[in-house]
């Protein structure tokens, strides 16, 4: 028996996930864009631009090392739905199926349903502007769309909703900061169905790591979408025929499993060069800055997403300060933005708290 589509991982979950079909990965040389494991006896990759597969001249396994592969499936058959205990908070309310429940028919007693559902998928375009000392010159204006914890099966509409604020969007690639999967366990597949359907409205390269609703067995689905998920790996991205390139490296989830490892993941980005996290969470700030990295991109709070009004958060479910939680942040000489995300979980509501995706513009400063 292998890893499924279910998101439940039996003993045996080896087999299923370095199976050449979705897992062996070949990757096809672009012009402009070239990219490079972070393992040492990984080869160099190359992405092609569009939704084609990504695929990688190693199988998962090996790519990411024995240890994080069986730390982190373990990990999930283990406690991949408790409520208490486990990851970097005590709580964990995403898992708690009352709350769900009394919010659900709570919110129908005071006839605030329709309202909530109408703002989560009323999705935002924000801007921010990064200014970097050390950006190399062909980056200047380079544009990252940034979208966080998408949840795209939390209903049918929330794919379209997504779709409808991309488009027409202008950027240089895209990144998703994790959360694609509604609940933290079970079936995935409808949420890689609505992956798909947004993945062929996004342009250029797109990228991303996974969140603590998502499973180590999604990753394969992913990238057969011709997204490169960044498992504490990094990889160089070239522009103009520079060989000084930008680094956009990509941690594991941190929040849940605690599954980064920065030694694998910056370990091998040269000294000086510029680079930027992907994390899902921003409660890794301290170790990102610290591994020297000049911008962390991250999301996991959804801004509270049911918040008071005038935006104040209820509950940001993470243990970092509330100013690393919403929005353009700083720590030490590392720049970052924690999104609001673009979706909602536990019910597909939000109030006081708008979905965003985010248009990143670098400039040299
Ligand atoms: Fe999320």
């Amino acid at each position: 028996m292998g890893l499924t589509r279910k998101g439940k991982a039996p003993p045996d979950t080896t087999a299923t996930l370095v199976k050449p079909a979705e897992t062996s990965i070949k990757h096809t040389p672009t012009p402009n864009h070239t990219t490079a494991s972070s393992e040492p006896t990984a080869k160099a990759v190359r992405i092609s631009a569009g939704p084609t597969p990504v695929r990688h001249p190693v199988p998962l396994e090996a790519r990411i090392g024995s240890i994080h592969f069986n730390q982190r499936l373990g990990l999930e058959r283990e406690k991949e739905a408790r409520v208490f205990g486990g990851g970097r908070t005590f709580f964990h309310i995403e898992n708690w199926t009352l709350i769900g429940v009394l919010l659900k028919y709570g919110l129908r007693l005071l006839g605030l349903t329709a309202r909530g559902k109408r703002n989560a998928r009323a999705i935002r375009l924000t801007h921010n502007r990064v200014a970097l000392a050390r950006l190399p010159a062909a980056f200047e204006g380079y544009r990252i769309l940034h979208v966080s914890d998408p949840h795209l099966d939390m209903a049918d509409d929330i794919p379209h909703a997504l779709i409808e604020a991309v488009r027409g969007v202008d950027y240089d690639i895209c990144v998703f900061t994790g959360d694609f999967r509604g609940k933290t366990h079970g079936d995935f597949s409808r949420a890689i169905d609505g992956l798909r359907r947004v993945r062929t409205h996004l342009k250029h390269e797109v990228y991303a790591v996974l969140g603590n609703h998502d499973s180590l067995g999604m990753a394969p689905e992913i990238e057969a979408l011709g997204i490169r998920v960044l498992l504490n790996e990094h990889v160089q991205l070239r522009r103009g025929g520079q060989d000084a390139g930008l680094y956009l490296a990509g941690i594991d989830d941190p929040h849940y499993y605690r599954a980064d490892n920065f030694d694998k993941t910056a370990g091998n980005i040269p000294a000086g060069a510029v680079s930027i996290l992907l994390a899902h969470s921003p409660e890794v700030y301290r170790h990102a800055a610290f591994a020297n990295f000049d911008l962390m991109l991250c999301g996991h709070t959804h801004g509270g997403q049911i918040c008071l009004p005038g935006g104040l958060p209820l509950l940001l479910n993470a243990d970092c300060p509330r100013q690393f939680c919403v929005g353009r942040w700083r720590f030490r000489d590392m720049q970052g933005y924690t999104s609001t995300g673009s979706g909602a979980c536990v019910l597909d509501v939000r109030f006081n708290c708008p979905p965003e995706i985010t248009l990143h513009t670098l400039q040299r400063s």
